[in-house]
């Protein structure tokens, strides 16, 4: 009998051997513990992500209910604006403001600045011994460029990465109440920052700044709510902050584990782009895949009744380890290229952040290897207990042959 265990050691160290047994034997897999489906295969997550009748708002258009409204009001002010809660509508309205923020045109204006905080993280770096990726480098980076890019002063990086941490908790299904109340302190010292930082740039904008852009935005031709823009930049700070760390940490994992697809990029460092890609879909950090979705009806797919209100689950990890996305899937090959760049998501909530993302790990991939000619894994990597990553919290790594500080 199949059974996933998210958090089962062997699972975690490698999903996919199960994965693979899903797809072939129970490809829809009714999970006890999330209370709804999970969908192994390509072909479906593929066909949900772009069913019209599934939401991503777990309240259904209704709201959160008032109980939740008056205990955890910084809670809910942040959930019921943000981009998966939004009505439609907004939610187009909202895109189309940040989407060009965030395209690769507008982030080369921000690339010297995100080079140099890189820069700076990779020099502090030891020349030779053991590091470990995770919180010597990847950890620290991301944070910065988050707050570099809304022009926010240094020094509040841990309460934005407490908000993010405790935010992503609070999404896990079927968490007890004392657990879920015990993020709430930790979100409200966020809200209330991001308000203060709000204030702030309000009382003083800065030309051409992108945070006063959305403060404009608010005051001047209201096409942001005050609400509105308090989630926008929390979700800008929450996905800006974890993500790449993860995905950072695991690409230099997979190249150590393939020496000969690491010599390629140190050989061609134009291949980082697709290194990078090539991880995200070989063996990219989801605890189960990722993403949720919501039946605004009842219906019927393959067979299987989707309960309104029903969570579904689109395991992207499984789904990109399927041979109806690649002929060869467990290979690691850094020069696949794949036009379409489904672990970002698809359709409207495709990720605000994709190109910075990739514009920010692809510095700090080839940084990293610049400084460090020799380099390999020094044990195996130890995992943590994030509720929705398979997240790598110790990847010792041996670094030798630095050059000094550049
Ligand atoms: C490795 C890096 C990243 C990966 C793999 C990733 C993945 C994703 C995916 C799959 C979605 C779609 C969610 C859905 O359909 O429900 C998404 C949405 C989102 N991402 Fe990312 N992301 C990354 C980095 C970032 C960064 C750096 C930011 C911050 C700027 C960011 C901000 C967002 C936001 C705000 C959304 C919500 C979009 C919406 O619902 O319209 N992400 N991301």
């Amino acid at each position: 009998m199949l059974h996933l265990a998210p958090f089962d050691p062997d699972f975690v160290r490698d999903p996919h051997p199960l994965f693979r047994r899903f797809r072939e034997e129970a490809p829809i897999y009714f999970w006890p513990e999330g209370q709804g489906n999970i969908f192994f295969r390509y072909r479906d997550v593929m066909a949900l992500l772009r069913e019209p009748r599934l939401t991503t708002d777990a309240t259904l258009g209704a709201g959160y209910p008032a109980e939740l409204r008056a205990a955890f009001p910084d809670f809910v002010a942040l959930r019921d604006n943000d981009l998966q809660t939004v009505s439609p509508e907004a939610h187009a309205r909202i895109r189309k403001l940040v989407n060009p923020l965030f395209g690769p045109r507008a982030l080369e204006a921000h690339r010297p600045r995100v080079a140099e905080i890189i820069g700076e993280v990779i020099d502090a770096l030891p020349r030779e011994g053991v590091i470990n990726v995770f919180a010597d480098f990847a950890r620290r980076y991301p944070v910065q460029v988050i707050a570099s890019l809304l022009n926010i002063p240094p020094g509040d990086e841990a309460t934005f990465i407490d908000l993010a941490d405790s935010l992503i908790a609070t999404l896990l299904p079927g968490m007890p109440p004392e657990v879920f109340a015990s993020y709430m302190p930790a979100i409200s010292r966020g809200v209330q920052l991001v308000r203060r930082l709000v204030d702030e740039r309000r009382a003083e904008p800065i030309e051409g700044d992108l945070f006063s852009r959305l403060i404009n935005a608010c005051d001047e031709d209201e096409r942001l709510s005050d609400g509105e823009l308090l989630s926008l930049v929390s979700g800008l700070l929450v996905g800006g902050s974890d993500t790449t760390v993860h995905l950072t940490t695991y690409a230099i994992l997979e190249l150590l584990r393939h020496p000969d697809q690491l010599a390629l990029v140190r050989a061609d460092p134009s291949l980082a782009r697709s290194a990078l890609d090539e991880t995200l879909r070989y063996n990219s950090f989801g605890r189960i895949g990722g993403l949720v979705r919501f039946p605004l009806e009842s219906f019927t797919y393959e067979g299987v009744e989707l309960h309104r209100g029903q969570p579904v689950y689109l395991n992207l990890l499984s789904a990109f380890r399927d041979p109806e996305l690649v002929a060869d899937p467990d290979v690691f090959d850094v020069r696949r290229r794949i036009n379409s760049s489904p672990w970002f998501g698809y359709g409207p909530h495709f990720c605000v952040g994709a190109s910075l993302a990739r514009m920010e790990a692809e510095i700090a991939l080839n940084r990293f290897l610049d400084r460090y000619p020799e380099i390999e894994l020094a044990g195996e990597p130890v995992y943590g207990t994030h509720p929705l990553f398979r997240d790598i919290v110790d990847l010792p790594v041996r670094v030798r042959g630095a050059t000094a500080a550049s």
